[in-house]
């Protein structure tokens, strides 16, 4: 081990990530020499216009993707030494993804759907379902639980969705254009649940192409065509 797992220091670096993509006979560059550190407990926004490489920089985050080079350090651990299946539990353990459409499983209650991630976790359903009880009631839908997904609001499924990703607890919840589904005041809902999320000591890192929403997060970076800089303070110092 080294020293990085010790300590609460940086709990994540990236370090000169690049992503290339295939183009017809060329190579497109996605991401540039992006140089990136977090610590425990950060609430960082990425802040670019459409197409500047969001989401590829969240998926490569994510350990869903992988950086055509450059090393990425997670927990003091090299993501590019992790096997397939340190992969998956990392991402089943430490990783809580919100995407701009909630996913949700149409044919599942909302308690369902936050159960689900604890079914491929192992969990007994006794534990299961009290914890999506648990994370439900968080986001305020207790009275909401045995709906469908089209029987709830844009808002309210993306509470659910929310819940889902919280239910294995993870140390870092990545959140890509969370609110650009939702109308102007849900959106602040759901901006309201993040601040207390992070308020609790967990990681955020959200995503997004709207300066409003960015200027939620303690400290916001920009990405333009790849290449990411950092953007200072917000309101929140
Ligand atoms: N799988 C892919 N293959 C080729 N090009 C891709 C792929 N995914 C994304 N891109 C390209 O990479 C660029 C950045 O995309 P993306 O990360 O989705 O941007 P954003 O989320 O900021 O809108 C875009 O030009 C997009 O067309
Ligand atoms: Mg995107």
């Amino acid at each position: 081990m080294d020293t990085m797992t010790s300590g609460r220091g940086a709990f994540f670096r990236m370090e000169k990530i690049n992503k290339f993509y295939p183009m017809g006979e060329e190579q497109a560059h996605i991401l540039k020499d992006i140089d990136l550190t977090i610590d425990e407990g950060e609430y960082l926004s990425v802040l670019g216009p459409s197409g500047s490489g969001k989401s590829t920089l969240m998926n490569i985050i994510g350990c869903l993707d992988v950086a055509t080079s450059g090393r990425y350090t997670l927990h003091g651990r090299l993501v590019e030494e992790m096997s397939e299946g340190e992969l998956a539990r990392l991402r089943s353990e430490e990783i809580g993804f919100v995407f701009q459409n909630s996913q949700l499983l149409p044919r599942l209650t909302a308690r369902k759907n936050v159960e689900l991630p604890l079914i491929y976790a192992g969990v007994g359903p006794r534990e299961r379902r009290m914890r999506a009880c648990e994370l439900l009631e968080r986001v305020g839908l207790s009275d909401r639980m045995e709906h469908y997904p089209n029987q709830l609001s844009g808002g309210q499924q993306q509470r659910v969705a929310i819940a889902r990703a919280l239910a294995g607890n993870p140390t870092l919840l990545l959140a890509d254009e969370p609110t650009g589904a939702l109308d102007q005041k849900t959106g602040r809902q759901v901006m309201a649940l993040f601040r207390e999320l992070n308020g609790e000591g967990r990681t955020i890192i959200m995503i997004t192409h709207d300066m409003k929403i960015a200027g939620n997060a303690r400290r916001v970076v920009h990405i333009i065509d790849g290449e990411l800089t950092e953007g200072g303070g917000t309101n929140d110092a």
